[in-house]
């Protein structure tokens, strides 16, 4: 049952990690979660979207502290930090596009990318607290375009047990 394979395999083992191995990942393996970032629907298709790679240490760093001292991002050997650029929305869709949009079609992306990573054997975290000026310095982009995830990756050192979630009964309304 390959349909029940993918929810077992990549949406139930995916969970945060927080605690990476240093190894490298091979250029092959970063190559897949960036096609998989890059085919993530978008409103319009618009793909109001710009990725980061950082691998350099100093730069990981940076994005730490301005992460608030969440300092896995510097132990992961990879951070990848996903921009949303609200004018490629706003053109077509105006204030519904640059608000909403353009941070809808970057968390698609994201989310993307924590699968394919998971199904690649890597951990990953999205880290949503930090100071955006501050990681835009970071990676100097420019004012065009808002931070909106920082996700280091890695080979995780040890996994937490799966989080906790809400019953279906207390989400789901069937009308
Ligand atoms: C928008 C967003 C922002 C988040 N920000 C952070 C963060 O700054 N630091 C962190 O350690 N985890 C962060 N997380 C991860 C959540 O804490 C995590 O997804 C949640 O506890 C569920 O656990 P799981 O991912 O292991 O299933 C964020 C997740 C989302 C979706």
């Amino acid at each position: 049952m390959m349909r029940k394979n993918f929810i077992d395999n990549c949406i139930l083992a995916r969970r945060s990690v927080r605690d990476f191995m240093p190894d490298e990942i091979p250029e092959e393996h970063l190559n897949l979660m960036l096609e998989a970032m890059r085919w993530a629907p978008s409103a319009g298709n618009l793909q109001p979207w710009r990725f980061y790679v950082v691998k350099d240490r100093e730069k990981r760093r940076e994005l730490a502290r301005a992460a608030l001292g969440q300092d896995f991002i510097a132990d992961a050997p990879v951070a990848i930090v996903v921009c949303a650029v609200p004018e490629e929305s706003s053109w077509r869709y105006g204030k519904r596009g640059s608000q909403l949009y353009c941070i809808q079609d970057t968390a698609c992306a994201v989310m993307n990318l924590m699968l394919s990573a998971t199904a690649l054997g890597y951990g990953s975290v999205w880290v949503g607290a930090f100071d955006e000026k501050e990681v835009s310095r970071a990676i100097s982009a420019p004012a065009s375009e808002r931070p909106v995830a920082i996700v280091p990756i890695g080979k995780p050192r040890h996994l937490e047990p799966r989080t906790k979630r809400k019953s279906l009964s207390e989400i789901v309304r069937t009308i």
